[in-house]
């Protein structure tokens, strides 16, 4: 198959819905072999499904990005089933919103352990296979505007993401004498299914000031992103026409916070 990542194995985390799905989608269209790693498998089961339809490869594995030894799994079934692994995508994540004085140490942590540990975790076992390989590997990580700013109704998740551009940013210091390079984007507001429950959490906080249509509302370019508004972004951080940028992260946020 032809494609600007035509026959590179690429894993994507999160890929069974949102963001991930797209971005598992557009890789595969280019050519990828694509691994479809997520929590809820049945959904990473009918997204690589769709894309064999479409005639690309594609296998879907569980994966908690939380617990170390799913991941390592995720690494043996790719390299089992298509050689090796070329990039990884650390995109899986979750938000919990509460008032900033409500915040729990739980809450906290939950958010923290899947967005920015389940980060460092796919950038660690990623890393070590690249190394196996003997040189080259991408790792491309999802973090967001709310890492560039912290949000008051879902203190935690910025947090979490301003973790994700620092883990983005020491990697590609530590890996570079590798030949692997370390980087990330950050959407603004996409509408996916994220956003279901967190409107509905934030509503029931009175914090609509903080839900989709009041976020959305300020884009300079006058929308929400669709999944499909990452994806070619996604495709040139995967692709060698990326090679020489590593540690920065590419905001994807429609004219928003501009930073
Ligand atoms: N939607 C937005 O507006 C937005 C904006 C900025 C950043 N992001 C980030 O983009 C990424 C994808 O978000 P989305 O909007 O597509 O969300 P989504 O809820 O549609 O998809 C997230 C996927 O991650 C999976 N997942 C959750 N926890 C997991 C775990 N522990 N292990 C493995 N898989 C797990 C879920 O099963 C789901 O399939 C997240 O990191 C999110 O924080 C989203």
């Amino acid at each position: 198959m032809s494609g600007r990542v035509a026959g590179k194995t690429i894993v994507v985390t999160g890929a069974g819905s949102g963001i991930g799905a797209a971005i598992a989608r557009g890789l595969a269209a280019e050519g990828a072999n694509v691994v479809l790693a997520d929590l809820n498998d049945a959904a990473a089961d009918a997204v690589a499904a769709s894309i064999a339809e479409a005639g690309g490869a594609s296998l879907a594995v569980r994966v908690d990005v939380t617990d170390r030894r799913t991941v390592r799994e995720a690494v043996a079934r790719t390299v089992d089933r298509f050689g090796r692994v070329d990039v990884w995508f650390n995109n899986a994540g979750m938000n919990a919103p509460m008032p900033f004085l409500d915040i729990t140490e739980e809450n906290f942590e939950r958010i923290m352990r899947v967005n920015a540990v389940g980060v460092l975790v796919g950038i660690q076992e990623a890393a070590r296979q690249f190394i196996a390989q003997r040189g080259g590997g991408k790792v491309i990580n999802t973090a967001s505007i709310a890492g560039r700013t912290g949000f008051p109704s879902f203190a935690p998740y910025s947090a979490s993401k301003a973790a994700v551009i620092s883990l983005t940013q020491a990697a590609a210091r530590d890996l570079a004498p590798h030949g692997i390079t370390v980087n990330g984007f950050a959407p603004g507001v996409v509408a996916t299914p994220l956003w279901t429950q967190l409107d509905a959490d934030l509503a029931a906080m009175g914090a609509a000031d903080a839900g989709f249509d009041s976020m959305t509302s300020d884009i300079l370019l006058g929308r929400a992103a669709q999944p499909e508004d990452i994806v070619p972004t996604a495709v040139f951080l995967a692709a060698s026409d990326s090679d020489y940028i590593t540690g920065q992260i590419i905001p994807i946020e429609g004219g928003m916070i501009l930073v």
